[in-house]
């Protein structure tokens, strides 16, 4: 098994069509229809949106303006109302989905449970009852710290529903990594658990809050709300702490959804940039919800009768847009995992697909790859005949994952969808359309309509067929995000200024590396920029080397992407330790733990080499290229006369 290699993906040319039977009830049928949607959307992108939007959302009062583009400030539907709660769930009920599953949760030890539209309904209702008794009003923000329990959702949901923004912090995050976003999101009330269940293993979710919030160290909490799960002692704060159960027994399931303004700020989602501390990326109500819902429903190819289930955790954007709001947006039934791929379990999805009859399934190549190492005869036992679409998402999915993947566990007969995209594009920008676009193993074939996606060079210039450049994308989408939470000038500074503004013309940089072929097929590389992506986590090499820093033993520090057949790629740092201090295995093993500490488990290098030096140039600045270069065993490239100190990589190289 291999990583995609450009060589490895430029060989790359099998053609997979979806079958006529799939195509023929599919929302969008044929190549020439896709080609249609995508003409009519350049060409009238104001009309085709609002076209959507009408027919697709439910709205309090129209919009009097589609888009308001003040470059790079965009305005969707304005002066729209509406609610994303309300289009999740009380449109439905007037219907016959009002008894429908809505969730279907499958825990870790083996609990399970099914909420219909109807039961959502009232415990989103009670749910946003219960934050309002504890303070939080339109406006406010709310952290939510959860395990994968239906109590995620309805959380995020109650919040909506009352116009308080939420902002889900994963719950592998470490109480430091917690008390940052907090701050940085001044939030009024945390949501969380007692604790979640993760490989195996109890996280103590409540104590890493307690952590987080000790000694005052946030001053804008006034309260948590938590979530009895795992069942273990905790300590509650009698003034501040407060169980979901106990006040749910008191408060009322009676709760309208508040009229939102379309770019009333919905919801915050840190994510790791290759500067600084992690970005608040601001989503907003009326653009997201039409994106997540339209994107749900034509390319996961949406029908009344189907079991929908994406393995992503609430924590991370995939979980909002495609476990959350896109599929409850559309009335569908969607499923919910606790727990996570480990060879101690080496069945659990094709369980999980087999006893819920999951019949479109998305997940991410980390994990496929991971079961691919388990062995064939874990889904080979399971009847995974329900099966009719795939989907994945996070990385670059190599083409040797993809077949194994359209073969074992779609039986040859799903059609697959690769979809690139991101936590700032808020919904699927580059996919096949199942129905219409045929694939091509390791490639996310083409943008969907409406979004103007091309690899270009840093003058802005479109590259030729098959020539490497940059991804980027020329006009808005209603699905963008909309600033950098309190801090406008990072949002333009990091995504828009990178390709020069041409004639009132902004570029949105997405930080990734592409090739377009001769069919104009997009296939996405990897960052270009400080992320590395380990596990289909994005995670800033900045953030990983401050960390290191941050333990008295080390002066400097520097990490980089390693190539990995398993995690796509793995951490790897390099550290000099202050003079007092001597390179040792206990050493090592405390600066990893220390990471954990400070950042969460994702975040542990898998390894960390002493050195005397790090290649600098003349000014200071470390060249991590070279260590990337040297980490991954090829040739170090591209130009080395600004080095320094040659001879500190000679040094590096030796071990
Ligand atoms: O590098 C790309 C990679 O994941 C990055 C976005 O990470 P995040 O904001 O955490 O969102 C992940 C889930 C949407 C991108 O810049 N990426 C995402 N999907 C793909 C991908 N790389 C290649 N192919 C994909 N399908």
């Amino acid at each position: 098994m291999s990583q995609p290699t450009i060589e490895s993906i430029l060989q790359e040319n099998r053609l997979f069509h979806p079958s006529a039977a799939f195509s023929q009830n599919a929302h969008i049928k044929s190549l020439d229809d896709y080609h249609r949607l995508y003409e009519k959307a350049k060409t009238d992108p104001q009309t085709f949106w609002a076209e959507l939007a009408a027919t697709e959302l439910h709205w309090f009062q129209n919009w009097d303006t589609v888009l308001d583009w003040q470059p790079p400030f965009a305005k969707w539907f304005v002066n729209g109302k509406l609610n994303i709660s309300y289009n999740c769930l009380d449109r439905h009920l007037t219907t016959w989905r009002r008894n429908k599953a809505a969730l279907i949760w499958e825990g870790e030890p083996g609990d399970s449970r099914t909420l219909t539209y109807a039961q959502l309904h009232r415990e989103v209702c009670q749910f946003a009852n219960a934050l309002k008794h504890l303070g939080v009003q339109k406006g406010d923000r709310v952290g939510i710290y959860m395990p994968m329990i239906p109590e995620a959702a309805i959380a995020m949901l109650a919040c909506a529903r009352i116009g308080a923004a939420h902002t889900v912090v994963f719950g592998g995050f470490s109480a430091e990594a917690l008390r940052d976003r907090l701050i940085d999101g001044e939030a009024k009330v945390v949501v969380t658990a007692d604790g979640g269940w993760r490989k195996d293993a109890i996280v103590p979710l409540k104590e890493q809050v307690d952590k987080a919030l000790a000694k005052g160290s946030v001053p804008s909490i006034a309260a948590t709300l938590v979530v009895k799960r795992t069942g273990q002692e905790i300590q509650m704060q009698g003034d501040r702490d407060h169980w979901w159960h106990e006040l749910q027994a008191h408060v009322s399931a009676n709760c309208p959804a508040e009229p939102m303004d379309s770019e009333d700020l919905l919801f915050i989602l840190y994510t790791s940039g290759s500067t600084g501390k992690p970005k608040g990326v601001v989503h907003t109500t009326g653009g997201y919800n039409l994106y997540t819902h339209i994107t749900t429903k034509w390319i996961f190819d949406l029908q009344d009768t189907d079991v929908y289930w994406c393995t992503a955790d609430v924590g991370w954007i995939t979980g909002h847009s495609y476990i959350v709001y896109g599929p409850l947006s559309n009335g569908a039934t969607t499923v919910m995992y606790e727990g996570a791929p480990r060879a101690s379990n080496p069945g659990c999805f094709w369980d999980v697909i087999e006893k819920h009859g999951v019949n479109i399934f998305y997940t991410a190549p980390t994990a496929i790859r991971a079961f691919i190492k388990m062995g064939d005869e874990h889904p080979k036992a399971r009847d995974l005949s329900s099966l009719r679409l795939l989907g994945t998402v996070g990385e670059p999915i190599n083409p040797e994952s993809w077949i194994w993947y359209q073969q074992i566990i779609g039986g040859g007969r799903c059609p697959i969808v690769d979809t690139w995209w991101q936590t700032e594009t808020g919904g699927i920008m580059i996919t096949a359309l199942p129905g219409a676009i045929p694939t091509k193993p390791g490639s996310a074939t083409l943008p969907f309509p409406g979004i103007l996606a091309e690899v270009i060079d840093l003058d802005g210039n479109a590259v030729g067929a098959n020539e490497g450049g940059y991804l980027a994308v020329r006009h808005p989408w209603p699905g963008m995000m909309r600033t950098v939470y309190g801090d406008p000038d990072r949002f333009r500074r990091t995504y828009w200024e990178h390709i020069p503004p041409k004639d009132g013309q902004y570029t949105y940089f997405a930080g990734d590396g592409a090739r377009r072929d001769e069919d104009g097929y997009f296939w996405v590389m990897g960052r270009v920029d400080d992320v590395i992506n380990v596990a289909g986590h994005r995670l800033g090499t900045m953030e990983i080397e401050s960390a290191l820093v941050s333990h008295p033993a080390v002066a400097e520090a520097a990490v980089v992407g390693k190539p990995d057949e398993l995690k796509g790629q793995d951490i790897v740092a390099f550290v000099t330790l202050e003079g007092t201090y001597s390179a040792s295995d206990e050493l090592l093993k405390e600066l990893k733990q220390h990471v954990v500490k400070e950042i969460g488990a994702i975040a542990r290098p898998g390894e960390i080499r002493f050195a005397d030096a790090l290649p600098k140039t003349r000014s200071g600045k470390i060249m991590r290229r070279l260590l990337r270069d040297l980490v991954s065993g090829v040739e170090i490239s591209g130009d080395t006369s600004t080095l320094e100190d040659r001879s500190v990589l000679e040094k590096l190289r030796e071990g």
